[in-house]
């Protein structure tokens, strides 16, 4: 929470009014239930946690996610938000395997971790699985436009607090690159 925590403040200061989801600590539900899937309708209401969700980012002029990559993918949580939140009808359409994003208009940064470091990834080939499975076929797909994929990598437990520093100095730097004082 460290970068998120940094981030954000960055845009305060900035001027901008932000509201940050710690899906951890508001215990987000991120599973799928069957009775969401079915077509909306006064008996089966969309669950009060993803309306606001939902409300929020339609409020926003931007998205910004933040994850360690866990197992090259985002941690269970993100995802069960990802699934809940990115539901048909508000964050993409699809007709016959084509997808229309439909969060268009908004701006979007992603913020990554990992323990490997980066080099080794783009050689293995998983750094493009990673862009091609989440920056493109998750954000991009939903009309975002993504600004930046930001990536810390060789983040391990014990991390020597001035390169934890140097990390916070990115992150605010990110934030002041794509939102200029309001
Ligand atoms: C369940 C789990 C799976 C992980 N999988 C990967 C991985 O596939 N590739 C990688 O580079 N790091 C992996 N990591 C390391 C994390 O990306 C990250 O470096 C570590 O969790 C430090 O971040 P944190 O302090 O926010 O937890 C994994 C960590 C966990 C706990």
């Amino acid at each position: 929470m460290g970068l998120a925590r940094s981030y954000a403040a960055e845009l305060a200061r900035l001027g901008h009014s932000q509201r940050t989801y710690d899906l951890y600590r508001m215990e987000f539900n991120p599973v799928l239930a069957g009775s969401e899937l079915v077509p909306v309708s006064s008996d089966h209401p969309v669950s009060a946690d993803v309306v606001r969700a939902q409300d929020d980012i339609r409020a926003a002029d931007a998205l910004t996610v933040i994850y360690p990559l866990w197992w090259l993918s985002m941690p269970a949580i993100m995802k069960g938000y990802i699934d809940r939140v990115f539901a048909r009808g508000f964050a993409y359409e699809s007709h016959g395997g084509v997808v229309r994003g439909l969060l268009g208009g908004r701006k979007s940064v992603l913020i990554t971790i990992s323990g490997a470091p980066l080099p080794l990834l783009v050689k293995s080939g998983n750094w493009n699985a990673v862009q091609i499975l989440q920056d493109t076929h998750i954000f991009r797909s939903a009309g975002l436009e993504l600004l930046e994929h930001l990536h810390f990598d060789e983040v391990v437990p014990q991390l020597p607090k001035a390169i934890a520093e140097q990390h916070m100095v990115r992150v605010q730097a990110c934030a002041r690159q794509h939102f200029h004082e309001s």
